[in-house]
């Protein structure tokens, strides 16, 4: 990585926001200039060890060779045609996701809301042309907790009240029911469901892993009663938790996938709706669309970034750095660190409240040189680039054991 050349310095940058940026984040205060891999750099040249992975959009780390040689190849010769015609990259892109995830359609998207979005309206016109429930009436049953985006329609079906304060009237046609209860499901899914859409693992809940056996349980439940199985799997999907999908821990298959972040390699916003022929084959031509939706930039990228997966070496990656993760933070439990919850390369970690916020331990940590974020006050969340070495993650543990121990 170069140096950055920077004329106005991190504070000067971050002040000239304020009055020009609508405040819906609460950014660390790091700006970063350049990245490469794992690290990032900031405008006065100060390196991080980015542990976050854009909420893993990032999880075969900045600027991938293959994936960035993809976009350039792309940038050359072809970037946007819109639907109204066929683009030269998007068949092997739908061929190759499809395959990879065992299902046979793709619906191309960009944002991760945006595919949930349109699995919703997939699943509800499912309900009314497959399943035949009666004009208006159909039902998504989802979980508490669970987080899917930040649209209207998608806020409707929020628990949390931050999300969802004055941003009413919401959507009608969902149920909540607490995650990780089969009987909570079995009782809320009647003729009217079309579909029971939840996370396999509730990322921004705080890596939240259900029993084992509740996404089988899922599964058998939804086959039985008729309705879809929707996975969301826009954050843990795409090698995350040591597999190319989480639902492939107990070996199930949904009717419908839900993909984001990763798909667009941390270069373009890319996701998808990957489902079976007679669910997504229930659209047809000016019922749904996105003009920039299967462009051939994000077809050429998410193709790359489907033969990164093909390969194993990130599934394997998190696998076996997984351990290393785990093992690390088995270690400071009792030590600032109440509990955790850990599957691949992701991990939910509870911090002792007496030993600082999350947003604390992430300001200390940033000033070792590690990015992370904080989520729900006390939990901090890991979620490192795939391509990670263990070097890098024991100095990541290292640097909180740091934080926590010393202040
Ligand atoms: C499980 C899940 N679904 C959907 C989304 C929304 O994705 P996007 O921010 O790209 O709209 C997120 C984002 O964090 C997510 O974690």
């Amino acid at each position: 990585m170069t140096a950055a050349v920077h004329t106005r310095s991190s504070a000067d940058l971050i002040s000239a926001e304020e009055p020009v940026l609508a405040h819906n984040y609460h950014p660390l205060p790091v700006v970063v200039a350049r990245a490469e891999g794992t690290w990032v750099e900031d405008v006065e040249g100060r390196r991080y060890l980015d542990m976050l992975a854009g909420y893993s959009a990032l999880n075969f780390g900045h600027r991938h060779p293959a994936l960035v040689a993809a976009a350039h190849r792309q940038l050359d010769r072809l970037t946007l045609t819109s639907r109204a015609f066929h683009n030269d990259r998007l068949a092997e892109f739908a061929e190759r996701l499809a395959a990879l995830t065992g299902l046979d359609m793709v619906l191309p998207m960009n944002t991760g809301a945006e595919a949930v979005e349109s699995g919703i309206k997939v699943a509800r016109k499912w309900a009314y042309e497959v399943k035949g429930v009666p004009a208006d009436r159909a039902t998504i049953v989802v979980a508490a907790e669970n987080f899917h985006g930040r649209t209207t329609t998608i806020v409707s079906f929020s628990t949390d009240e931050t999300a969802r304060a004055g941003f009413g009237p919401f959507t009608p046609g969902f149920r909540i029911v607490p995650y990780n209860d089969l009987a909570a499901l079995e009782a809320a899914v009647d003729d009217t469901t079309a579909a029971v859409l939840l996370e396999p693992i509730q990322g921004e809940a705080g890596v939240v892993i259900p029993d084992e056996g509740y996404l089988t349980g899922v599964r058998e439940l939804t086959r039985r009663k008729g309705c879809l199985f929707i996975a969301d799997e826009i954050q843990s999907g795409l090698g995350r938790t040591g597999r190319t999908l989480a639902v492939e821990h107990e070996s199930v298959v949904p009717d419908m996938l839900l993909l984001g972040k990763a798909l667009g390699g941390g270069i373009v916003p890319v996701s998808a709706v990957v489902a079976r022929r007679d669910v997504l084959g229930v659209l047809r031509p000016g019922e749904h669309g996105s003009t920039f939706g299967g462009n051939p930039l994000a077809a050429a990228v998410g193709t790359a970034v489907v033969e990164l997966l093909e390969t194993g070496e990130f599934q394997h990656r998190a696998t076996e750095l997984g351990v290393v993760l785990r093992d690390g933070l088995s270690e400071l439990v009792g030590k600032g660190v109440l509990g955790f919850r850990a599957r691949g390369l992701w991990a939910g970690v509870d911090i002792d409240p007496a030993f600082g916020t999350g947003r604390e331990i992430g300001e200390r940590l940033l000033r070792e040189g590690v990015l992370v974020k904080d989520t729900h006050g006390s939990t901090i969340r890991l979620a490192p680039p795939l391509t990670i070495t263990e070097d890098e993650l024991s100095g990541a543990l290292g640097a909180l054991e740091k934080v926590l121990t010393r202040g």
